[in-house]
């Protein structure tokens, strides 16, 4: 078995995470094959040029195994990505995030893939008192979170010695990337702050929540793939750093502070108690991995392209209501093109 895979199929590979991965895979001279629907539109269009690139817009339930013809590491990050839109049809949620996954990883494993990494989510811990970590018993609160748990459930054990299985559990990204997501909690505090000068978080801000730039999640998979499978192997990471953990309180002082807008507190909703903190001491023990980003890092970046207009908050930038908008479309165009045509 190669110790280091040189064409990578990054299913999902369109969106927040995925375009960056797959940016950070080329760049690193990687072949990179992406897996997606292609939901939030041409969002690889600069890289289509590379001739290491190559794109297939086909949904993970159905992908054919030709797809992995030539891969020897798949990425596995297509998915309904937050609670809100995972409960939007909870049966679809879990064919999209569990059983297409499950088959994904089977199939990689069928037609001699070397090595599948599963994108998953600290959310499956819930909310728990104290520090989780990769020992902890998971609570997941949400289809979204369920999902997860049931593909890390169904996938690690196939692990044996020709195929490298590992899942990361990431903390909530932040920071810009090709496919903008502002319903993530640093990106949203940072366009609030662009658009209405003011951030407004849930009361009463002591709540605690992990958090990790999207370029230092991207290096936690590509650090994977590049390790030894003996450190890897049916192993489960969390992705994120120690210090943080942040409660969103103090987060939003920071956020403020990094774009040069005073803070004033300013509250919505009832008290929310709930809270988790997670330890990602494994990760650095073990792989040698260190977050290289902070919050005020993602939210520069941000504010600037935002100052610049090369960042807008469009339609397709609020996961939730953008799923919504295409299936509210689907249901108007069997109305009014019942012949497949509009005009
Ligand atoms: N962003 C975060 O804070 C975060 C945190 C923890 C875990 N994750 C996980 O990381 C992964 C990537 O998240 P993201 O933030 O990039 O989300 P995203 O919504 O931007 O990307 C998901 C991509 O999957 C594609 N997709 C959805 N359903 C598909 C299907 N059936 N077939 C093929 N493609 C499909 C979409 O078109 C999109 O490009 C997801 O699995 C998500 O659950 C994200």
């Amino acid at each position: 078995m190669s110790a280091k895979p040189k064409h990578v199929l990054v299913t999902g590979g369109g969106g927040y995470i995925g375009t960056t991965l797959t940016e950070m895979l080329l760049a690193r001279g990687y072949e990179v094959t992406v897996l997606d629907r292609f939901f939030f539109g041409d969002t690889l269009a600069d890289l289509k040029a590379n001739p290491k690139l190559h794109l297939v817009r086909e949904d993970n339930r159905w992908a054919p195994p030709a797809v992995l013809k030539g891969v020897d590491a798949v990425c596995d990050l297509a998915a309904l990505s937050n609670d809100p839109s995972g409960e939007l049809d909870p049966q679809k949620t879990l064919d999209i995030n569990h059983a297409a996954r499950a088959r994904m990883c089977k199939m990689a494993k069928e037609h001699g893939v070397a090595r599948y990494v599963l994108a998953s989510s600290c959310s499956i811990y819930g909310f728990q008192d104290g520090f989780v970590d990769e020992t902890s018993s998971i609570n997941p609160l949400t289809t979204y979170a369920e999902a997860n748990g049931l593909a890390e459930r169904s996938n690690l054990p196939l692990a044996s010695e020709r195929f490298t299985v590992t899942a990361l559990r990431q903390a909530t990204v932040y920071g810009l990337s090709r496919r903008m997501r502002f319903d993530l909690a640093i990106n949203g505090m940072t366009l609030s702050l662009f658009k209405q000068g003011g951030v407004k978080i849930m009361r009463d801000g002591t709540q605690w929540r992990p958090f990790v730039h999207v370029r230092d999640t991207c290096r936690a998979f590509i650090t994977v793939l590049e390790s030894d499978p003996a450190k890897v192997n049916g192993e489960t990471f969390n992705v994120g750093s120690e210090d943080q953990n942040v409660q969103i309180g103090p987060l939003a002082e920071r956020v403020s502070n990094a774009v040069g807008i005073p803070y004033k507190p300013d509250w919505y909703g009832d008290v929310d108690h709930r809270s988790y903190r997670v330890s990602f001491k494994k990760i650095g023990q073990r792989l040698g991995y260190r977050a290289e980003k902070q919050p005020e890092d993602g939210a520069r970046e941000i504010f600037e392209a935002l100052q610049k207009g090369t960042l807008t908050d469009g339609p397709t930038t609020n996961t939730l209501n953008w799923y919504k908008t295409l299936l509210q479309w689907n249901r108007e165009m069997k109305e009014v093109a019942p012949h497949g045509i509009v005009l």
